[in-house]
């Protein structure tokens, strides 16, 4: 996970590479540093195991006017959170200075064999064995480029990787299975794992293909891309259309609020795109994607539970059969042949779904992937690709890429459903219909849980857990609901369908137990709910008029519910009671503890 960052520029390379950390913190934070080119040839590495802004204050007395550096944000895996621990990390000269994002699969291998050669290591992370592999690769003889690409041949796993040579202040980066982009403006060259650490000061970036080993030169001429030490086309440029405002929180206290609240216009984005093509089949015939059988969702987390989401919309709307499969489980799955793989993930990133692609994917069995990441890992292996269309999220908490998961996969099993005669012309057109009320839909849902939520929420911070409950269709959102608890107020919560409660999580409640119900008005809800009542739990119901927190269709301002899509609109109230009851804990909602947002580890 972990977040890398390179500036070769005209002016001081030390400012770019704090923003563009502090941009990519999303990624991880247990430590920060970066390695800067001194104008005398040497390293000035500075690193802290606190956040990017005391790394900041750390280089405010900056004065080696560098304008080559390299900088790092980490997510821990090997080795504690230690300063010693924290990127870049030197070989035993000194001199190359290196920040990985990704795991050595093979690292104590390599470490003892360059140990016993004589290497000094300084850290116990894997990434250390990178900038030693290149010492010796160069020590026989071979220029940085390919002393970089020998290196990475000798590495299992996946990383990206940029290198800085101290000493004529050449950069080097080479990239696996890990996302990389190289932006180019006249003030010089950036490189960073992801666009958003560099929009701003690009026009225009190139992801790096896995086996791209590109090097910088220091006078500034263009870019030299090789595979293999050969030669290679560099890839296609591509505009960045992300913008230093969708980046800002703008006067929100934090960006989860500010996420929560665009999900209405985010979702009058996304459904601006794809409505008015849906009775002609639109998006999906333009994927060309053969026709299915069956569908499996593939993907992680909040993911996860939008695919879900969108499998049952296919099997309401036209009893598809279908799967869901958590990624990181994808080797015990056996897929039926004409069966299409939805791939779900808001970065295109997650290891996990990355694996399980591979895995899953046949002839028969094409991937679909639905991300917010066009330009990502999985958008490029997949066999077809559909955006989402969010904007950037900075929240590690996924919220406003759920909302747009949904509408996309939504729109997209109108379009399929339409295209292949599963559902008559009518149906489509009326269903599109009711798509059109979902943004008014969300921002009802809004304006009643900003109303309702923060009074309940303050009366919760004493519970120790929390219990989420709802039937049919509602059940995925409880989920939804639990999993953003949980990763935000470190208290345990759990979601079941309603009617397994008597199984035995009811042994959970006691007195006060909060017990959230999304209550989508099915009899035999109440009896569910009477049986926690009984027990001195805490019922909280997020539904229609009447209930504690009245946001769905038919509440104050009477937007009716697209009852064959799901109660998409009660993750809004979901997502403000897990922000509040952290804030109310006093956590940082945007960075929850141990978490990461684009989790490139399995
Ligand atoms: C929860 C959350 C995670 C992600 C999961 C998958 O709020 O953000 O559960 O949903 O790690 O990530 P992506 O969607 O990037 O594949």
């Amino acid at each position: 996970m972990c977040g890398i960052i390179a500036a070769r520029l005209s002016g001081a390379a030390a400012p770019a590479l704090v923003e563009g950390l502090a941009r990519l913190e999303y990624r991880g934070y247990d430590s920060a540093g970066v390695a800067l080119r001194t104008g005398a040839g040497g390293l000035r590495v500075v690193r802290t195991i606190e956040r990017v802004a005391q790394l900041e204050r750390l280089l405010r007395d900056d004065d080696t006017l560098a304008t080559t550096g390299i900088g790092h944000t980490r997510w821990a895996t090997h080795g504690g959170v230690t300063e010693r621990n924290a990127h870049p990390h030197r070989d035993c000269s000194g001199e190359l200075a290196v920040v990985h994002n990704g795991i050595v699969e093979n690292a104590a291998a390599l470490r003892a064999e360059l140990e016993e050669r004589g290497h000094r290591f300084a850290s116990e992370v894997d990434s250390e064995v990178i900038p030693h592999l290149i010492e010796e690769a160069r020590q026989h003889g071979l220029g940085l480029a390919d002393a970089v690409g020998a290196a990475a041949s000798r590495l299992e796993g996946a990383w990206a990787v940029v290198v800085l040579d101290a000493e004529d202040g050449r950069v080097v980066a080479t990239a696996h299975r890990s996302p990389l982009v190289l932006g180019r403006s006249i003030d010089g060259d950036l490189l960073a794992s992801d666009i958003g650490a560099i929009a701003g000061r690009v026009e225009s970036f190139r992801a790096l293909r896995s086996g791209d080993v590109v090097e910088l030169d220091p006078l500034g001429s263009e870019p030299r891309w090789t595979q293999g030490g050969r030669a290679v086309a560099a890839p296609l440029a591509m505009p960045c259309t992300v913008s230093n405002e969708q980046l800002d929180r703008g006067d929100y206290p934090d960006h989860m609020a500010k996420e929560i609240d665009e999900q209405p216009a985010v979702a009058e984005r996304v459904l601006a795109e794809l409505l008015p093509g849906i009775a002609q089949g639109e998006p999906w015939r333009s994927l060309a994607l053969p026709d299915f059988r069956r569908i499996a969702v593939v993907a992680c987390g909040t993911s996860l539970h939008a695919g879900i989401a969108i499998a049952e919309v296919f099997g309401r709307l036209a009893g598809i059969p279908s799967t869901a499969v958590v990624a990181s489980e994808a080797a015990s799955t056996y897929l039926e042949e004409q069966t299409l793989v939805m791939a779900f993930s808001q970065s295109g990133e997650t290891a996990d779904v990355l694996r399980a692609v591979e895995m899953l994917r046949t002839p028969g069995n094409p991937v679909l992937a639905i991300t917010n990441a066009p330009h990502s890992t999985l958008a490029r292996t997949a066999d077809a690709v559909l955006p989402c269309h969010a904007g950037p999220e900075i929240g590690v908490a996924a919220t406003k890429t759920f909302t747009a998961q949904v509408l996309t996969g939504t729109g997209l099993a109108l379009a399929a459903l339409g295209a292949t005669g599963r559902m008559p012309r009518e149906r489509v057109l009326a269903a599109v219909e009711d798509l059109r009320r979902v943004p008014e839909l969300l921002a009802q849902s809004l304006r009643v849980a900003d109303r309702f939520v923060p009074g309940i929420a303050g009366g919760l911070l004493d519970a120790h857990g929390f219990l989420f409950l709802a039937r049919g269709a509602g059940v995925v959102y409880a989920a939804e609901g639990a999993l953003k608890l949980k990763e935000l107020s470190y208290r345990w919560a759990e979601s079941y369908p309603a009617g397994e409660l008597k199984h035995g999580p009811l042994a959970l409640v006691e007195a006060q137990t909060p017990v959230i119900v999304l209550d989508g008005a099915d009899a035999r809800l109440a009896g569910n709910i009477a049986e926690v009542g009984a027990r001195g739990g805490r019922v909280i119901r997020i539904g229609g008029l009447g209930a504690d927190i009245p946001a769905l269709g038919g509440s104050p301002a009477p937007i009716d519910a697209v009852d064959w899509l799901g109660p998409l609109e009660s993750v809004v109230p979901l997502q403000v009671l897990a922000r509040e009851i952290a804030l109310g804990l006093g956590h940082d909602v945007d960075k929850p503890r141990n978490l990461a947002k684009s989790v490139t580890v399995e």
